[in-house]
């Protein structure tokens, strides 16, 4: 099954944890997970993907400008009903990248995605609402992104298969 990892990265942290999230993915049977910038997307990869992890960088406590122009303007794929969900890098804690995940997974309802954050339910390492990285992020950071990947790796083939 496949599971696209779609950000938006200028200075390469996001796309940096993009990559580790789709690691983690990767760990789960029957998931072949990708990761793709916004400038460079895979359309047929994306179209077949049961679950699309949406990444963005922090800006001014929200999602980037580049995120809401792709989603705007060039958002032209069928995400309904398709598995979704959102991580984000931000510079400190406290930077808004909750309002930047809550934003993003606004977008992804008006799409008619279905949500799914990881899950405070599943145990430590506790997710509310996505995945966060200060920047590319510490040792801690890195390995709850990964296992943020797994878990939603793990619900796509639980929805899906
Ligand atoms: C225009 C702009 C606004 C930003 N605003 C915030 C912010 O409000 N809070 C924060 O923690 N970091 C902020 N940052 C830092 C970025 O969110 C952070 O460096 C991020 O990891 C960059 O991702 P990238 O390397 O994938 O581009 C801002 C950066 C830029 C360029």
């Amino acid at each position: 099954m496949k599971l696209t990892v779609l950000y938006h990265s200028e200075t390469g942290n996001t796309e940096d944890v993009a990559g580790i999230i789709a690691e983690g993915a990767n760990e789960v049977d029957n998931i072949e997970a990708r990761t793709m910038g916004i400038e460079d997307i895979d359309d047929e990869f994306i179209e077949e993907s049961k679950a699309v992890i949406f990444g963005t960088p922090t800006y001014l406590a929200n999602f980037s400008w580049q995120t809401k122009k792709w989603f705007d303007t060039e958002m032209n794929y069928d995400l309904s009903g398709k598995l979704g969900a959102v991580f984000a890098t931000e510079n400190y804690l406290g930077g808004g990248a909750d309002m930047a995940l809550l934003t993003m997974i606004g977008h992804m309802l008006v799409k008619g995605m279905v949500i799914y954050s990881g899950g405070a339910s599943d145990g430590k390492p506790y997710t509310h609402y996505g995945a966060v990285c200060i920047k590319d992020g510490n040792e801690e950071q890195q390995e709850r992104a990964e296992i943020f990947g797994k878990r939603i790796a793990n619900k796509a083939v639980e929805l899906f298969v």
